[in-house]
């Protein structure tokens, strides 16, 4: 896959004013990492509580936050029905900690409203407000997980930005692939971003992650990397499986790690943990 091979990319701004790419430099604390896709629907919430629930087992404080303002849906996932979310932080109604709700898996959440349009848009109140809850709560933790909307709007950029790491999940459709491209591309050109991880999900065969990691390499150090005027390292962190479990597990509004934890998206996610746990969290990463 290309630029020329594929003209129907989105375009990809390059100026955008609204993405700080140091705004991750400010915050101090827990590790930061958003989970966030090109393609919608790919499986970023599935991986955040999941992953979520894994690393808790493993014995590390986590958050995770529902960055996908207006079109939360973690709550569904996890079957909780918060009393009070960032909406009500945002607007001065409830404090941080009042949002705050333990999940089924152990690990603690801040949900987001659903339907609400006023966080479709990037407006610098939400900026400083989504900022300063990130700078108030990353002390208390090891790792904060940020479930992101999907693509490359500002709000979503604006989340990814908050993030020292990226987890990119993407599937093996070429249009999860398109727009997990068009995504790296702009981390690249608007956040400096030097690496992004790879999470393959759904994926057919063992390997499939690998291979499609080293194609898109191919294409981002042939279109992207001189235009950013750096390379931009894609680093693939693990596949997960096309599972039938996953699909019963979010209809029964349970976490896959508590309810089948023996299945291979399981096993796969448990893996993602181990691995996430020794390159990022632990003394020497
Ligand atoms: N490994 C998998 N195997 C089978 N089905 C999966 C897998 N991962 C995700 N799914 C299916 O994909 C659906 C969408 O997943 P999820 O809601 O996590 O995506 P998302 O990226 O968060 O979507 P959105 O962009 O709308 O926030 C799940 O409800 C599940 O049915
Ligand atoms: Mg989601």
């Amino acid at each position: 896959m290309s630029d020329a091979q594929s003209p129907n990319l989105p375009s990809t701004p390059e100026s955008g004013a609204t993405n700080t790419p140091a705004t991750a430099e400010v915050v101090s604390g827990a590790r930061i990492i958003a989970v966030t896709s090109g393609k919608g629907g790919v499986g970023k919430t599935f991986v955040s509580a999941n992953l979520a629930a894994a690393l808790t087992r493993r014995g590390q404080r986590v958050l995770v936050l529902d960055a996908d303002l207006g079109l939360a849906n973690l709550d569904v996932v996890l079957n909780l029905h918060p009393k009070v979310t960032l909406h009500d932080v945002f607007t001065g109604k409830a404090t941080v900690e009042e949002a705050i709700v333990r999940a089924p898996g152990g690990f603690s959440v801040l949900l987001a409203g659903s339907g609400m349009v006023e966080y479709s848009r990037l407006t610098p109140e939400v900026r400083n407000q989504f900022l300063s809850v990130i700078q108030s709560l990353a002390p208390q933790y090891d790792v904060v997980l940020l479930d992101t909307g999907a693509g490359i709007s500002d709000v979503v950029l604006f989340s990814v930005s908050l993030a020292s790491e990226v987890l990119l999940v993407a599937t093996p459709e070429p249009t999860s692939l398109t727009d997990a491209y068009a995504a790296i591309k702009v981390l690249a050109m608007q956040q400096k971003r030097q690496h992004v991880r790879l999470v393959i999900n759904q994926a057919a065969r063992p390997g499939d992650g690998r291979a499609i990691t080293g194609q898109l390499q191919q294409v981002l150090d042939r279109f992207v990397s001189a235009q950013a005027g750096r390379p931009l390292r894609l680093i693939h962190m693990g596949d997960i499986p096309a599972d039938p479990y996953v699909r019963e597990a979010v209809m029964r509004r349970q976490l896959l790690l508590l309810q089948t934890p023996g299945c291979p998206a399981a096993l796969a996610m448990a893996q993602l943990a181990g691995k996430i746990e020794s390159t990022l969290l632990s003394p020497a990463a």
